[in-house]
């Protein structure tokens, strides 16, 4: 058994933020920080584009973009939580400076900023396409430094500590010596990340199985929006399975166009803003031309584009295109929209604190109210720099008294049990994931959806079954985790009387489904 002050569960852009900021404010108190992978493996490492703030108030005004971020929530965003998110961005933005993470500029001096969709303006500070490795690696590097942080990489929590409605801690399981034990804690925070992997055909890396998500529902807190899974329009596409690379809505906002097979700007015909409408927008258009023409991708055309502008700005990009034998003077870039990131998830106040006590969350694994039905481009980073800090600010209040329940706890059982065979779980990821894509994808429909929760729900009660009897492993818990997550999307996407944003259902399907 362990005891720690805070205990931090994901080491992306919200976790380490945090771990970061209380461990400076309390160095005689303990942060431990345990996570799954290596420590830097998170979506946060993967963000191209960069981090939406308003910085050049010449062009540029707060509520231009408490604006932008509003359209785009088409009608669900928490107005208070815009205002409050968007004008606390530069504060945020000058500690990672002073953290060491480096953005470009122009030659004056000055940030360069880019644009994607649904943005008015020339916004998104960035690194080259590689922001969000930029901003892991400087945060990183400050936490390493930290003598009462201690960092757990390839540790799996695998579910809370809870006693009347209050987080005692987590049950973490040792990837290295297979040995599950138990962290207590004044104070936990889920930092946890997306969900991409239930739906397979994801630009997320493989971490992002929403464990926090489905942790905080088995300990009853509240879970809030998940039906409004966000798809990016434009990931590379490939025939194969799997993670998709995606191909920043940067690249649109630097002039590059949509087009069919047969050459059309579609975008004209959808959108006024054309290929910079908001991503819901994009995706819903492409979805539309791709049933249609009965193609598998669309393209995006940079032929016209300053090749050594774009090579500067984004050399993964072309680097990637290259190497799958795309030469972007010449070539298209075939696209396809991918999940990309959950706009709802655990419920939490402007500081962070769910509805479970001693229990925050903070990044992706939450719903704020920030992005409604659909989140604005580069607004993600935003929002965890912005709320690990808030966390921070409550938790550091000297007259902050925080609640203690006592309760016995007892050792995990670990005694040997038979190992579940990994390929029956493969095999259900596969099959979880198709139905996911069939079912629960850009357009819904009633039947389907009522189609998949009823097998979500055997599904449960099957892989519940087993782990009574069997060894528990991460890959066991990753997918009743997933099978957790896709009930509740489906569920409340019966719930959903109306299309908003990311979301939209049909009673029937009015073109024929493509096969995913
Ligand atoms: P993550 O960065 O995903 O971190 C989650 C952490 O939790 C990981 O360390 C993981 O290993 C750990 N973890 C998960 N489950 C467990 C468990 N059971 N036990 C222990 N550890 C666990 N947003 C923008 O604003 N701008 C962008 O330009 C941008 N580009 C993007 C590009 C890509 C390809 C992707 C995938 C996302 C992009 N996003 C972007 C979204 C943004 O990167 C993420 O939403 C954000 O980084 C999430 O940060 P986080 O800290 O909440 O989660
Ligand atoms: C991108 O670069 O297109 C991703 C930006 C984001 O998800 O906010």
């Amino acid at each position: 058994m362990t005891n720690t002050n805070y205990l931090i569960i994901g080491s992306g852009v919200a976790g380490l933020t945090f771990a970061l900021r209380i461990a400076e404010q309390f160095p005689n108190k303990k942060v431990t920080i345990v996570t799954k992978a290596n420590a830097d493996e998170s979506n946060t490492k993967y963000a191209q584009g960069g981090i939406a703030i308003v910085t050049d108030k010449n062009e540029d005004s707060y509520q231009k973009h408490i604006e932008d971020t509003l359209i785009c929530g088409d009608g669900l965003c928490d107005e208070a939580v815009v205002k409050m998110v968007v004008t606390e961005g530069p504060k945020r933005l000058k500690e990672l400076i002073e953290w060491g993470a480096k953005f470009d500029k122009n030659s004056d001096g000055n940030l360069n900023l880019g644009k994607e969709g649904g943005h008015s303006e020339n916004r998104v500070v960035h690194h080259k396409d590689q922001t969000g490795h930029e901003i892991e690696r400087a945060i990183l590097m400050q936490v390493y430094q930290k003598e009462n942080i201690t960092v757990l990489d390839h540790h799996f929590a695998t579910d809370l500590i809870t006693a009347e409605n209050c987080c005692l801690g987590a049950i973490v399981l040792d990837e290295k010596t297979k040995q599950i034990s138990t962290y207590l804690s004044d104070i936990t925070l889920l930092a946890t990340g997306g969900i991409g992997h239930l739906y397979g055909h994801t630009t997320n890396p493989v971490i992002a199985t929403g464990d926090g998500i489905a942790m905080a529902y088995r300990a009853h807190a509240d879970i809030k929006e998940m039906e409004f899974i966000q798809f990016h329009p434009t990931a590379f596409y490939e025939a194969s399975t799997g993670s998709k690379f995606l191909i920043s809505e940067a690249v649109r906002g630097f002039g590059a166009y949509l087009r069919t097979k047969k050459g059309h700007r579609f975008m004209i015909d959808y959108d006024s803003r054309e290929e910079l409408a908001s991503r819901d927008i994009v995706s819903q258009s492409i979805d539309l031309e791709l049933k249609k023409s009965g193609d598998d991708c669309v393209y995006l055309d940079c032929t016209h584009l300053d090749l050594e502008a774009f090579k500067k700005h984004f050399p993964m990009i072309y680097n990637h295109c290259l190497k799958s034998g795309i030469d972007i003077s010449k070539d298209w870039i075939p696209v396809v929209p991918a999940q990309h990131y959950l706009c709802g998830g655990i419920v939490v106040d402007t500081n962070g604190k769910t509805s479970v006590t001693n229990l925050f969350a903070c990044g992706e694994c939450t719903q704020t109210g920030l992005h409604g039905a659909n989140r604005l481009a580069s607004n993600s980073l935003l929002e965890a720099l912005v709320y690990s800090s808030r966390i921070y600010e409550y938790l550091a209040n000297p007259n902050l008294k925080i609640k203690i329940v006592k309760k016995e706890i007892l050792e995990s059982d670990t005694a040997k049990k038979t190992e579940i065979d990994s390929n029956y779980l493969d095999v259900l990821k596969a099959k979880l994931q198709h139905l996911m894509r069939q079912n629960a994808g850009i357009v819904r429909y009633d039947t389907d959806l009522l189609n998949a929760k009823e097998q979500l729900l055997k599904w449960k009660e099957e892989i519940e079954k087993i782990g009574n009897t069997h060894q528990i492993s991460s890959s066991y818990y990753e997918l009743l985790n997933m099978i957790t997550i896709g009930t509740l999307i489906v569920s409340q996407s019966i719930e959903r009387q109306e299309n908003r944003g990311g979301f939209v259902k049909f009673k029937a399907p009015s073109f024929a489904k493509k096969k995913s």
